[in-house]
């Protein structure tokens, strides 16, 4: 066809327009259409994820950019060879592993998603808009948060990143007859490859490219620097004939924000036991805060931050499992969570008792086995976050934490010593009290004691009452110390002095103070006579430390912690000596069987307001041995 110079000029404008609307097209997409197709896909491209990314997340990010990663990583995870599990950041993979055999898993670093949960990584991120874009279509991915802070980096397809392993051993194979097998199944190792030529470590692979780390008790924890893949095996011993089939079970997580799994075996014991008696047993966290600000402090109250697991020590199924949370909680026979799982035989609840009266949680179990050694395990079940209790136990978010075991043990089943808490005079008082079985509950047992210290502490208050308390300092009788100080003292050392605390007659510990050696236990039984011939006819001996026990309670032979030295120099340092207190000295005529000195080398030699089976946990006043010899001279030996 001849087209005319008009028409043939026709056609190029017409062609040129095209062209021009077509580049156009390509170079400023309709807006409107993008954003409603965005809207739409955005729900289906996060399903189609292999890492799985928090919507809200998403949301906040440029969406243009959403699909590249998904790409990326869809195109790592579609490399997994056969028979190796792919790992998701900070998501646990429960998997059975056969005894001599390796499972593999590989860990990707998640490029574009570096902890969601990280607030200071949001921001980066948000600071960090405009550059972003400027390196997308160079496949640039968001970069570690260290390459960020040295302000390079920025291009480069992936910076180095730490890594952590974490994994707990929830099951293992079980002696088929645990009275002759004495072994528990071996642990786990974790066998831990960077590099590309061993992607299956393991015991078989080459020993200089993987790091071995070998399970403690149920868990590892391992980190690293990485830039690249990370290939993990998990094997599992072979195990003798002489235990179950049962494979081993074990949960696997890779985190880049800290370990999800942890455990914290520093000496320091986390749980403390206070005390026991029979069947049941107090133990108590450390002080959840150091701060003094009452709205904090209000605040931690409200909250139970710890689980507990406890179990006796002669059973062996958490033998192997005890920094494991899901061993734990399978296994152990008392638990003391939030769910389903706890047991009836413990109760926890949130308390300020003791030196300094900060929180603390305790613990409160029945029900449990007499003359019997129990572990008590504290842990964390990362269900709430403790991000506001300033303390070590605050280092982690989410997971769960697990904490060295404390040894425990309750008393004989003759039941004349009985655990008391929640006394509403003498709150600072909870541990074992001489007791009868025949006397009533725990209750009725409290209140004896603690009405008896406070009608005594009344007495006390009309004494005090006589001395000028609001007189100006120049008539007051010390500079140093004033009427609160000397009533603070008074009840605890009264306190202390009129609630024995009791231990089993059968306890050999040197410091402790046979008591009513001549009356008969609850159930009738006396101590022989050769017993009693080994003590002296006196009444330190023969009675309990106060008449009226003997009278109303009628313990039977017991022993008694005896209370601190100290209470009773506090006392007469605080008090003005018009009340004419005074203290016995150590050998002197009136010390053995009425005080003791707190030794914290040998253990709770004595007893204290707060005391606790925790050698360092009560020293409170260091005494001044001169002062304290002048004072004693002064006062009378009333106290
Ligand atoms: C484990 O046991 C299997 C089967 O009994 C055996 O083939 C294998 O060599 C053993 N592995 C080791 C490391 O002993
Ligand atoms: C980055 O993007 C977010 C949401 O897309 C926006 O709220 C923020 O202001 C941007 N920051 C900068 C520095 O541009
Ligand atoms: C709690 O804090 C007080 C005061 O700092 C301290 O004396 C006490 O030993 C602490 N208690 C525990 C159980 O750590
Ligand atoms: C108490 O002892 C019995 C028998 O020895 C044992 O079966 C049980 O598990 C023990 N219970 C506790 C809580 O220790
Ligand atoms: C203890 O016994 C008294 C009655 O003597 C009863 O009212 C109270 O509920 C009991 N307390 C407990 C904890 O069982
Ligand atoms: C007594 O002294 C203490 C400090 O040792 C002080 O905190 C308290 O307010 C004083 N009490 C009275 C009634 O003066
Ligand atoms: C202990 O002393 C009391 C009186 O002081 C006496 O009645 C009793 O027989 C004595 N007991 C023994 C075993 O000597």
């Amino acid at each position: 066809m001849h087209l005319s110079p008009l028409q043939s000029r026709l056609v190029a404008s017409l062609a040129a327009s095209c062209l021009l609307i077509l580049l156009y097209l390509i170079l400023f997409p309709p807006s409107f259409a993008l954003a409603a197709e965005l809207n739409d896909a955005f729900p289906a491209v996060s399903d189609d994820l292999d890492f799985s990314i928090d919507p809200a997340v998403l949301n906040n990010r440029d969406p243009m950019y959403e699909p590249e990663f998904s790409a990326f990583d869809r195109s790592i995870t579609g490399r997994v060879p056969e028979g190796v599990t792919p790992l998701t950041d900070n998501e646990p993979l429960p998997m059975n592993i056969q005894p001599g055999s390796t499972q593999l898993f590989v860990f990707v670093l998640p490029s574009g998603s570096p902890g969601e949960e990280d607030g200071r990584r949001h921001e980066l991120r948000g600071e960090h808009n405009a550059s972003r874009e400027a390196t997308a279509g160079a496949g640039a991915t968001e970069q570690a948060k260290g390459t960020f802070e040295d302000g390079q980096g920025i291009g480069k397809r992936q910076a180095k990143q730490t890594v952590y392993i974490s994994a707990n051993t929830c099951d293992r194979p079980l002696p088929v007859d645990p009275s002759k097998t004495t072994q528990d199944a071996p642990q786990l190792t974790l066998f831990v490859s960077t590099s590309a030529e061993n992607q299956a470590p393991g015991p078989l692979a080459d020993q200089g490219s993987q790091d071995v780390v070998v399970f403690n008790e149920g868990a590892v924890m391992y980190s690293f620097n990485t830039d690249g893949e990370v290939y993990l095996g998990v094997y599992a011993p072979n195990v003798s004939d002489s235990f179950s089939t049962k494979p081993y079970n074990v949960q696997v997580v890779v985190s880049t924000d800290g370990y999800y799994f942890s455990y914290d075996d520093h000496d320091d014991a986390d749980l403390i036991w206070v005390d026991s008696d029979s069947q049941g047993a107090l133990l108590i966290t450390h002080n959840l805060t150091d701060s003094t600000d009452p709205k904090l402090e209000a605040e931690i109250m409200k909250t139970q931050p710890y689980v507990l697991f406890a179990h006796n020590k002669k059973d062996r199924a958490i033998n192997g499992l005890k920094y494991s949370y899901c061993g734990l909680y399978r296994h152990a026979q008392i638990a003391a969570t939030k769910d389903e799982r706890a047991t009836p035989l413990v109760r926890t609840g949130m308390t300020k008792r003791g030196p300094g009266n900060l929180p603390k949680q305790q613990f409160f179990f029945s029900g449990l086995n007499s003359s019997a050694e129990y572990f008590g395990i504290l842990a964390r079940d990362g269900l709430d976050d403790g991000d506001h209790l300033a303390t070590r136990q605050a280092a982690f978010k989410r997971g769960t934490r697990v904490f060295k075991a404390t040894s425990f043990r309750t008393k004989s089943n003759h039941g004349n010593c009985a655990l008391v808490i929640d006394l509403s005079f003498c709150d600072q008082i909870a541990y074992s009290v001489p007791s009868n079985p025949n006397f009533g509950n725990s209750t009725k047992l409290a209140d004896f004691y603690d009405s008896y210290a406070r009608s005594a502490y009344a007495n006390f208050e009309k004494s005090l009452a006589q001395v000028p308390c609001d007189a100006p300092s120049s008539q007051r009788y010390s500079l140093v110390r004033n009427c609160t100080d000397c009533a603070a003292a008074y009840k605890d050392w009264l306190c202390s002095v009129a609630i024995p605390r009791c231990e089993d007659f059968s306890n050999t510990a040197p410091y402790l103070q046979p008591r009513a050696v001549t009356q008969p236990f609850p159930n009738g039984e006396r101590l022989d006579a050769e017993t009693l011939a080994s003590m002296p006819n006196t009444t330190a001996f023969t009675a309990s430390r106060n008449p009226r026990i003997d009278e109303v309670i009628k313990p039977g032979p017991h022993k008694e912690l005896l209370p601190c030295d100290h209470l009773c120099y506090k006392l007469v340092q605080s008090c003005p000596a018009s009340l004419e207190f005074g203290c016995p000295l150590p050998r002197g005529i009136g010390f053995a069987g009425n005080y003791a000195k707190h030794d914290p080398s040998v253990g709770l030699t004595c007893n204290f307001p707060g005391s606790a089976h925790f050698p360092s946990a009560g020293e409170r006043a260091v005494l001044d041995w001169g002062l304290m010899i002048l004072v004693l001279v002064a006062g009378s030996l009333t106290v």
